[in-house]
């Protein structure tokens, strides 16, 4: 994995966005892998600041919480929508269904769209505890498509974005990691001391299931854009 470390989260946005821009104007037809929560939303800023041409670019985006509305302020459609989608034309955008009463074939279909649209980069945050999309630790390094009960840990980081503890959903359809290590080219993103053990596990640790990100460490293709806290422990 190459290392770009970096002063802080403002300098990261601005690595990680250069290297997506570069990889939209690289080819006649792109797929971009897409993460929602906190970490890109500097580079979602800048997308909308800077307006690459991306009519050639179609969007898959990792996960989408169960049991919200599409709608509704608190799911990543609404998320994707506010920071990219609404400023900017695509040539389409896909995230996963997780508002049916048959979550079983949305994880199909949507492995199906990933397989239509083989994900030239994609881009990742990371969680505190390791967690890539929403693949908490335990997760088979070969999972496609599937619906995952959140962790204690994960619905506690997120639950800054809804108004009542008990609105953060308990389960949500994430891309697997066998999914997410198709794609070509992966650049992950991740900044602050919260995210520092996280970090070094991921770059150093043993490779395991326990820490999802550790997967990384197998694919030919990673670059990892932190900032000085967020690499303090490697
Ligand atoms: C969330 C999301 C991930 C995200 C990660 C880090 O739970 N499902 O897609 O990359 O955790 O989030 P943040 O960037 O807010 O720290």
């Amino acid at each position: 994995m190459k290392v770009i470390e970096v002063k802080n989260a403002e300098e990261l946005s601005m690595v990680a966005y250069e290297k997506i821009v570069d990889k939209i104007n690289s080819k006649e037809e792109v797929t971009l892998g897409l993460a929602t929560g906190g970490s890109p939303l500097g580079i979602y800023e800048l997308f909308r600041i800077n307006k690459p041409n991306t009519a050639h670019v179609t969007t898959v985006n990792l996960d989408e919480y169960v049991g919200l509305n599409e709608n509704d302020q608190t799911s990543y459609h609404s998320y994707m929508k506010k920071q990219l989608f609404n400023h900017l034309s695509f040539k389409a955008n896909y995230l996963p269904n997780g508002n049916t009463t048959n979550l079983n074939e949305a994880c199909k279909a949507y492995e199906e769209i990933i397989r239509k649209n083989p994900v030239d980069l994609q881009l990742l945050g990371l969680g505190e505890n390791g967690h890539i999309g929403f693949n908490e630790p335990g997760t088979s390094f070969t999972s496609s498509t599937h619906i995952v009960e959140l962790t204690k840990s994960t619905r506690n980081a997120n639950k800054i974005y809804f108004e009542n503890e008990k609105d953060v959903p308990t389960y949500a359809v994430t891309m697997g990691i066998g999914s997410i290590l198709k794609a070509k080219e992966i650049v992950i993103i991740a900044y602050g001391l919260k995210k520092a053990a996280a970090v070094k596990e991921m770059l150093i640790g043993q490779v395991s299931d326990g820490c999802p990100a550790t997967a990384l460490q197998n694919h030919p293709n990673v670059t990892v854009v932190v900032d000085e806290e967020a690499y303090t422990l490697c």
